[in-house]
């Protein structure tokens, strides 16, 4: 079932309000364009294309393990494919599925779904259709009497009677190619927008004879664009629903899960606890026993088993087993807490190895800095390590007790090795 994907990316989303182009918007820490990169390669595509062009600086980072395509001027939809078609045909591309970059969402078994109906139909264009509450917006899917598809007319372009039509576009596509490129010639602008449009190409490959497969899908929300916040927040909260019932599933416990936020690629082990008002983001994962929360917020982080994270704020640390960390502590980027080591309250620790078994407990600053084994560091501590020029590495050896030391320069100098 060989098919590549393009993701069509390129407009500004103006309704979004925003300086930042909209597929670089984010749905629990992960940008909406990244959401479907990911369910393409999931799905098993062999190439995934992007089309980018507003705000390029920004999403060409997001989707550097595509091939991106530039589309400078966006003069709509279709004429995003008749940019893109070069580097297609240069591809060899024959089953070609188009996905929108504001669709975050879709699941990759949908696409591959689609691809294998289309394939096994042998259509020339197939496309994922869905039944909402409210059109507004989207293409109206026009059909006859015996229910058989006829066109795609967009919102703007709408009878007074096809605004009533429930049924609408997805803009979720699969294309044989050598149809599309066909069709591409004949794409006119002739519409309200002004704008070349790609479900078009429905109704023109209808009428040159070819065949088209307007499918209906089960799950409206999963096909659910987002062109403004309103719509984004509605697929945040459906996004982490999905995200927290699988966990719950698989033995997570999360007593309010309308307060808990977990990105789509955090590992959480059975019997991890998510209290309250807690998000997790990036690549974090965590071991069995640990309990993290309330109000916690954790960012591709690396959490042992046993392990206890109180009202803290962890980015980029790593913690073996049974560390306990805050309430109110602070662990940045390079934080590495051995086993049985702790993090107390009011504690920042950045670029840090905190040895096994020691502890960090109230009111300290540790950075650049390493403990050796069941070191105590007294209230109120601060490695300081900057010169004014350089920044220089603190040592504590093992079974160091540093009690109270008025002045935190000091200490510094007195715990700096050559
Ligand atoms: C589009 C469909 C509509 C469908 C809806 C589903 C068209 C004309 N209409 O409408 O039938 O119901 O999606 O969500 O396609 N883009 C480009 N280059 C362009 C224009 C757009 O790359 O020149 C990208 C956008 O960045 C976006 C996607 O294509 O990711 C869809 O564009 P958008 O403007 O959101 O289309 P809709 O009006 O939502
Ligand atoms: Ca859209």
């Amino acid at each position: 079932m060989g098919f590549s994907t393009l993701v069509l990316a390129a407009g500004a989303g103006t309704r979004m309000k925003s300086q930042k182009p909209k597929v670089a918007h984010e749905i629990l820490g992960k940008p909406l364009i990244r959401w479907v990169i990911d369910a393409a390669l999931e799905a098993g595509s062999d190439e995934v294309f992007t089309v980018l062009g507003h705000g390029r600086e920004i999403t060409e980072p997001l989707a550097s393990d595509t091939n991106i395509i530039i589309q400078d001027e966006q003069l709509g939809t279709g004429h995003a494919l008749m940019i893109a078609q070069q580097s297609l045909e240069a591809a060899g591309v024959d089953t070609l599925v188009v996905l929108s970059g504001d669709t975050p969402l879709l699941r990759a078994a949908t696409i591959q779904d689609l691809v294998s109906a289309h394939l096994s139909r042998g259509a020339d264009v197939s496309l994922l259709t869905m039944c909402v509450e409210d059109p507004t917006g989207y293409g109206r899917i026009v059909r006859d009497e015996q229910e058989d598809f006829l066109s795609i007319v967009e919102h703007k372009d709408a009878s007074a009677s096809e605004l009533a039509i429930n049924e609408v576009n997805s803009g979720v596509y699969c294309f044989n190619t050598a149809n599309l490129f066909d069709i591409l010639k004949d794409l006119q602008n002739d519409n309200t927008q002004g704008e070349y449009y790609l479900p078009d190409v429905a109704a023109l490959t209808l009428a040159q004879g070819g065949d088209v497969a307007a499918l209906l899908a089960e799950d409206a929300y999963e096909l659910a664009g987002i062109n403004d916040r309103v719509q984004l927040a509605e697929a945040t909260a459906e996004a982490s629903w999905r995200i927290n019932t699988q966990h719950m599933l698989d033995g997570v416990t999360i007593i309010d899960p309308s307060s808990v936020w977990i990105g789509p690629d955090v590992k959480l082990a059975s019997d991890v606890e998510i209290l309250p008002l807690t998000t997790l983001t990036g690549n974090t994962s965590i071991g069995s026993g640990s309990i993290i929360g309330p109000m916690s917020r954790v960012s591709d982080s690396v959490i042992g088993e046993n392990c206890v994270v109180d009202d803290s704020v962890l980015i980029e640390a790593v913690l073996e087993d049974m560390v306990s960390v805050g309430p109110r502590a602070y662990l940045r980027p390079g934080t590495i807490m051995r086993v049985g080591s702790k993090a107390g309250t009011h504690v920042e620790i950045k670029k840090s190895d905190i040895g096994p078994g020691s502890k960090v407990p109230h009111l300290s600053y540790i950075g650049d800095t390493e403990l050796g084994e069941n070191v105590n560091i007294g209230a109120g501590s601060i490695t300081c390590n900057y010169d004014g020029a350089n920044k220089h590495a603190t040592r504590i050896g093992d079974g160091a007790l540093l009690a109270v030391i008025p002045c935190s320069s000091r200490l510094s100098l007195w715990a700096r090795m050559p």
